[in-house]
């Protein structure tokens, strides 16, 4: 498959972000994520306020403001993995308006580990690398002294996070598995072995 379009699933801290690297890598495909896209525009003036308001509280922002953003990032792509939406059911009907898929993945990993994966995360600012303070950090100590922590990665945060996520987003994951779209990953594995096998499932949906 040359320009695979694939839905990469997940609660906050299962290796989205990782994995979505390891596809835009290999597959040269565009990673449009709504995390970053807020992120970078966080205190942009909406009618419904700045994205900050709500993410740093580990609430969902408005679906009109991630909406507009999901449409116009797709609409240039070809190919892409879409990594953080959608992220309740009226995201994912607005979704199969705009989009076909080829893949929708769910990287399964428990409610302890992702706990410990967030808080531990790091980031480097200059290049966008993810890193965790206790599986993996840089060699280089002048990389190891410039990582930072994402504003929503403390423990309170994070665990409003995943109560989010369990109200709002395992309804989307319960749809596409009754629509038989789904394919689960074992995310507790090493990045290596959850790559493995996500590559294997995006080879066998060509
Ligand atoms: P967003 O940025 O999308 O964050 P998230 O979904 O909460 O997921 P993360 O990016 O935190 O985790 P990830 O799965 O990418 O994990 P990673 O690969 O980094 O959203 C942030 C906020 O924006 C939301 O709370 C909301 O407010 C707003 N928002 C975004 N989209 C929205 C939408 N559609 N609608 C409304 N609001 C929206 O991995 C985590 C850590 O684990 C890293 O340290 C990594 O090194 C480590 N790790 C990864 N894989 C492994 C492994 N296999 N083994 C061990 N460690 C691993």
């Amino acid at each position: 498959m040359s320009e695979p379009k694939i839905l990469l699933l997940g609660a906050p801290g299962a290796g989205k972000g990782t994995q979505s690297s390891n596809i835009t890598d290999h597959y040269d495909v565009e990673h449009v994520t709504t995390g970053d896209a807020l992120r970078a525009n966080k205190d942009m003036q909406t009618e419904h306020g700045t994205p900050r308001e709500y993410m740093d509280a580990g609430e969902l922002v408005p679906d009109p403001v991630v909406n507009e953003i999901v449409e116009a990032a797709l609409g240039d792509a070809d190919g892409f993995v879409l990594d953080g939406y959608p992220r309740n059911l009226s995201q994912a009907e607005y979704l199969s308006d705009i989009a076909d898929l080829d893949l929708v993945a769910l990287l399964d990993v428990s409610k302890e580990e992702l706990v410990d994966r967030l808080t531990g995360r790091r980031m480097d600012p200059e290049t966008g690398d993810i890193y965790h303070t206790e599986f993996n950090m840089p060699d280089e100590e002048e990389v190891r002294d410039r990582l930072v922590q994402r504003d929503d990665d403390t423990e309170e945060t994070v665990r409003e996070r995943l109560r989010v996520f369990e109200e709002n987003t395992q309804p989307v994951i319960d749809h596409y598995e009754e629509t038989g779209d789904l394919v689960r990953i074992d995310g507790e594995q090493t990045p290596d072995e959850v790559w493995s096998d996500l590559k294997a499932e995006i080879e066998d949906a060509a």
